[in-house]
């Protein structure tokens, strides 16, 4: 098994799918590998691209205040990865071969986190994550036991900032999540 180091510098190196191509980037992560809490969102768009790093545009700022709601913290307490590594241009969807190929990263990054909570950010990663048949509208904020590691999803920050309507849902999500924090994490919220 490589280290998170070794697993970094592999995954910068990357060139299994055409998103190589058009990267400024590998988007790896950011956070904590020793979080208990794993967040998991779909795939860089232009500003992660340009930065190195996930979520940091609107829908960025967004998830940074959900987290503050409930005590969490991109430098601080959780790690946030996303299911491709590299933006697919025009912020379209990540194709299935993309996601496939990319995949491997992510379970290296689980195998070495370890984490206790998994939280998809959105249908894609849940759809991959959880269930084939995930439907978001449907299914956010239910949780799901995977060997022990508990799952779940909330609406993609972006969807939050098209339909504002979503948010009180999405509020009860992250009640849940921090009960379920407290319940299960021992370093997360001190
Ligand atoms: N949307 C995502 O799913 N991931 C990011 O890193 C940014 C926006």
């Amino acid at each position: 098994m490589l280290t998170w180091d070794e697993l970094i510098s592999a995954c910068d190196n990357c060139k299994k799918c055409q998103l190589h191509k058009t990267r400024t980037n590998v988007v790896f992560g950011v956070g904590s590998c020793s979080s208990e809490v794993l967040f998991v969102g779909e795939g860089p768009g232009e500003s992660e691209d340009l930065k190195g790093e996930p979520f940091v545009g609107r829908a960025g700022v967004l998830l940074d205040d959900m987290l503050k709601i409930i005590g969490l913290d991109r430098t601080k307490n959780i790690y946030i990865a996303n299911i491709v590594k590299c933006r697919p241009p025009g912020n379209r969807d990540p194709q299935s071969d993309e996601r496939e190929l990319c995949l491997g990263w992510l379970r290296a990054q689980y195998r070495l986190i370890s984490p206790k909570i998994v939280v998809c950010l959105g249908r894609i990663a849940a759809a991959e994550l959880i269930d084939r048949n995930f439907k978001i509208t449907r299914d956010h904020g239910k949780w799901y036991d995977k060997d022990g590691v508990k799952f779940m999803a909330l609406y993609h920050p972006a969807a939050l900032l098209r339909d504002p309507y979503k948010r009180p849902d999405t509020f009860v999500d992250l009640k849940s999540l921090e009960r379920v924090i407290k319940e299960t994490c021992e370093r997360t919220l001190q």
